[in-house]
């Protein structure tokens, strides 16, 4: 018999009730309902729920058991109940590497799209793990938006372009888009011409950075950087290893006003970490300030949560 405590889904819920109701972000449905992996809510650090327009994601990291069965049954009710115009909902189970996506209520197609500040975005809730839109970035993207007037930007670890479709919303005058993976580049360009955005003034390289920095050196200066890489993906990137690098290629590519948006997003390395990187390899940047913890991402251990740096001259 499972002796485990039931933990209080009350807390949840009344959680989930609050960023439903708080019209905190107008123009958007797409938002974190709720985080639990921060260890902020006893007994649900196993848990995220996201909301993408009329659909769900819920995501449940560990082994099942009985209790989190009961748990995910009485959240998908509620969720059901509360939200009269959901089309479906996708449960998420992450064990270690193994993830795996299931419809648990109602229809999900392949493809939805769901709006960010009155932008739109493709997103594919079935995919395993990431799903299109970084949720936790949202207050960099406003902030590139609101600097990019008439700015170069460069967008590394670009992905699906959100940080790029934010920038040309706010004015850039011209945008290189880097990532390693052509699809999703691809994803990036489908993602500007949702919103009617066209493609002149944004380029998209599809090569690993870290062989192709004379390539991204001759398109220098930018006025703003976005450097958005992995922890830990495979041989490709490390951010132990590579970080002194980018801080190094990255402080020479930047024009005399520029900024540098350094992100890291690693439980095992404080905000000293880019700090420290950049006072060392980056000794010509000052450090300008950090983004404060998202939100809707409460962290018990603050340190452990994304940080977000921003440097210029
Ligand atoms: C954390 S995601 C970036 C998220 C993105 N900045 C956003 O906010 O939507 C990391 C991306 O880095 C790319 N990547 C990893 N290593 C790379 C490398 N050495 N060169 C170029 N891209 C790389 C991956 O393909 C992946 O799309």
């Amino acid at each position: 018999m499972n002796s485990a405590p039931t933990p209080d889904l009350d807390v949840v819920i009344a959680w989930i009730e609050s960023r439903l109701t708080d019209d905190q972000y107008p123009e958007s449905d797409a938002r974190r309902l709720f985080h639990g992996r921060g260890h902020s809510f006893p007994g649900f650090s196993w848990l995220t729920v996201d909301r993408y327009a009329d659909y769900i994601l819920i995501a449940a990291f560990g082994e099942p058991d009985e209790v989190r069965s009961a748990v995910l049954e009485r959240l998908v009710g509620w969720l059901h109940d509360r939200l009269p115009s959901l089309q479906g909902i996708v449960l998420q189970s992450r064990q270690g590497r193994r993830t795996g996506a299931r419809v648990v209520h109602g229809e999900v197609p392949d493809i939805i799209s769901a709006q960010e500040a009155g932008l739109t975005f493709e997103l594919q809730p079935m995919r395993n793990q990431n799903v299109g839109l970084f949720l936790d970035m949202r207050p960099v993207r406003d902030w590139l938006r609101s600097n990019a007037q008439g700015k170069r930007v460069l967008n590394l670890f670009a992905y699906t372009c959100a940080f790029s479709v934010h920038a040309v919303a706010g004015g850039a005058s011209t945008v290189v888009n880097n990532d390693m993976a052509r699809p999703v580049l691809d994803w990036g360009v489908r993602n500007h011409r949702l919103n009617g955005q066209g493609l002149d003034g944004i380029r998209m390289l599809p090569h690993n950075l870290l062989k192709s920095w004379g390539k991204m050196a001759r398109l220098a200066p930018f006025d703003i950087i976005v450097s958005d890489p992995p922890t830990n993906q495979g041989g490709s990137f490390n951010a132990e290893k590579h970080y002194p690098v980018l801080f190094k290629k990255l402080s020479a590519m930047l024009a005399p006003a520029g900024q540098l948006v350094a992100c890291l997003n690693s439980p095992f390395a404080g905000p000293e970490f880019l700090r420290d990187n950049a006072a060392r390899y980056a000794s010509t940047l000052s450090h300008r300030f950090d983004f404060p913890v998202h939100p809707d991402f409460p962290d018990a251990t603050p340190e452990r949560s994304l940080k977000v740096q921003v440097y210029s001259r």
